[in-house]
């Protein structure tokens, strides 16, 4: 596979904090990687670091233009309590992922429309578009801002704990269809829920200062317990129930 991103040494911190500590990694064409880790464990500050939000104190992060630029890169954040609790229309969300992508000066046409409204189907929430967002449920929310991450068709897709508010009806069909998109684009998951999506994940990145990069979607606590990652594994369905102590 073709790497996409490189980050070479790159350490961060917050008001002198360490939080990422030399880390190297990089992103390949088509992988769909679950990035796993404790509370805390700079998984949030890792997906930032890519996005240009945070800067690194040290180190280097370095696009392959000819695959990738910084604005093909979809990102749906970490919720929190009291996320979309505002009136703003689920449409004019969605728009606002097409914003980003446009000159200052261009305004949206008829065709942005058309894609957002587009997105919005092919998630089946069309019928929320006008609805806003103080109207919606957890799941509701999150599918808006994963319609608002793929709006402008990306070439890699950070997703921050997706499936947190996702309920159980809905979780299948969810990461069926982040596996559909993984025909298209690359996608980095945060998520705690090691056990469900090593049934769908190529690799692992372990996320606790350090990063360990494990290349193949089969992960056990040995190796877990080997990169410093201590995390607890969920059961689901035939997958062992273990939790690892935070140590
Ligand atoms: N803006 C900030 N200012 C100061 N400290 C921060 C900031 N953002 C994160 N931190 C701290 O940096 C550390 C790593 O945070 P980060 O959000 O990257 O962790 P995480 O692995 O995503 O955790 P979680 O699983 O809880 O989402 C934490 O100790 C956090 O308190
Ligand atoms: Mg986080």
């Amino acid at each position: 596979m073709d790497s996409l991103i490189e980050l070479k040494n790159i350490s961060a911190s917050y008001n002198g904090a360490v939080v990422l500590n030399n880390v190297n990694f990089t992103i390949r064409e088509g992988d769909f990687i679950g990035v796993i880790g404790p509370n805390g464990g700079g998984k949030t500050t890792l997906l930032k670091i890519i996005l240009g939000l945070v800067k690194p104190v040290s180190g280097d992060i370095i696009f392959n233009r000819e695959k990738i630029t910084p604005k093909k890169i979809g990102y749906l954040p970490q919720m929190a309590e009291g996320d979309g609790n505002f009136p703003v229309s689920v449409l004019d969300v969605v728009l606002s992922g097409l914003m980003m992508l446009k000159k200052d000066t261009a305004r949206m046409d008829r065709n942005d429309k058309e894609k957002a409204e587009e997105t919005l189907k092919d998630l089946g929430i069309y019928h929320l578009r006008n609805k806003t967002l103080n109207m919606l449920s957890g799941g509701e929310l999150q599918r808006v801002y994963l319609s608002r991450a793929l709006v402008g068709s990306p070439k890699l897709l950070l997703l921050d704990e997706p499936g947190n508010f996702v309920d159980t009806s809905f979780e299948q069909g969810f990461y069926d269809k982040l596996k559909e998109l993984n025909r298209e684009m690359t996608i980095l998951m945060v998520s705690h829920d090691v056990g469900t999506i090593s049934a769908f994940v190529k690799s692992f990145a372990c996320v606790n200062r350090k990063l360990h990069f494990h290349d193949s979607g089969r992960i056990t606590t040995g190796q877990l317990k080997a990169y410093d990652c201590p995390i607890q594994l969920i059961a689901h369905g035939d997958v062992p129930h273990t939790v690892l102590k935070n140590h």
